[in-house]
């Protein structure tokens, strides 16, 4: 998978180097490629931001940086003459849909996935528009509370997406008994020793019996689910 992110913040994405992605990197399972914004300004301040029009508080993203950094990325592997066949934009917002495990194992199929990273009030608007001449575009919010900008919820997106690559993570079975992938929290894990400071490990999880162990670990998931996210639950 190829991932490209613009930003003005490049340095944000070193941590990208270390870790399960940093490896797969290495390995080439995900090719991830950091653009600094402010190498796209026509200017010689390389300004990237301007003042609302029709007033109001901060800055906005001009839009001629964008266009041409989204050109030069998307010109480098695909025909732009077709949108639908184009890259994933991938907009970080809070004004955005709801992020999910399912959207991460959905885009964990894409070639090539763009994140745009914007910053102060946000990009100028006609940008989501020129971009889906070139590609699929999707705005797309961590949760609802608000961040400086979207380089903290692109790292976020680059790992939930990336690990779900096939070959990222060494063992594909611990992909599957997670939180969120079959619509609940995950059970709770121990390790040795069974005794520690006072805290005993569930005696059901020293019995050896695996249809008792399944079951105490499903009942687990549905209680802790109910307890800390009954939004999950079917009503
Ligand atoms: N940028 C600022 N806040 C954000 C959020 N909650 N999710 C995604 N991008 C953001």
């Amino acid at each position: 998978m190829r991932i490209d992110v613009v930003t003005i913040f490049p340095a944000f994405f070193d941590v990208l180097e270390v870790s399960l992605l940093g490896r797969a990197r290495g390995a080439g399972l995900l090719d991830i490629r950091v653009h600094d914004l402010r190498e796209h300004a026509t200017d010689r301040h390389r300004t990237v931001d301007d003042t609302p029009y029709g007033g109001g508080a901060g800055m906005v993203m001009k839009p001629e940086p964008w266009a041409l950094a989204l050109d030069e990325i998307a010109a480098a592997g695909h025909d732009a003459e077709d949108a639908a066949s184009g890259p994933l934009f991938l907009f970080p917002s809070p004004a955005g849909e709801r992020f999910t495990q399912s959207l991460a194992r959905e885009w964990s199929h894409e070639p090539h996935i763009v994140f745009g990273c914007g910053r102060y009030e946000g990009i100028d608007e006609r940008v989501f528009s020129y971009a889906a001449t070139i590609g699929r575009v999707r705005l797309v919010s961590l949760g609802d509370y608000v961040l400086n900008g979207g380089e903290v919820a692109a790292m976020a997106m680059i790992e939930a997406v990336g690990r779900l690559v096939p070959g990222v993570v060494g063992n594909p079975e611990s992909l599957v008994e997670e939180s969120h992938e079959d619509g609940l929290l995950e059970y709770p894990s121990y390790t040795k020793p069974a005794s520690w400071r006072g805290y005993e490990v569930p005696d059901v999880l020293l019995s050896g019996h695996h249809g008792r162990v399944a079951q105490w670990r499903r009942d687990q998931q549905v209680e802790r689910t109910r307890t800390r996210r009954p939004d999950l639950l079917p009503e």
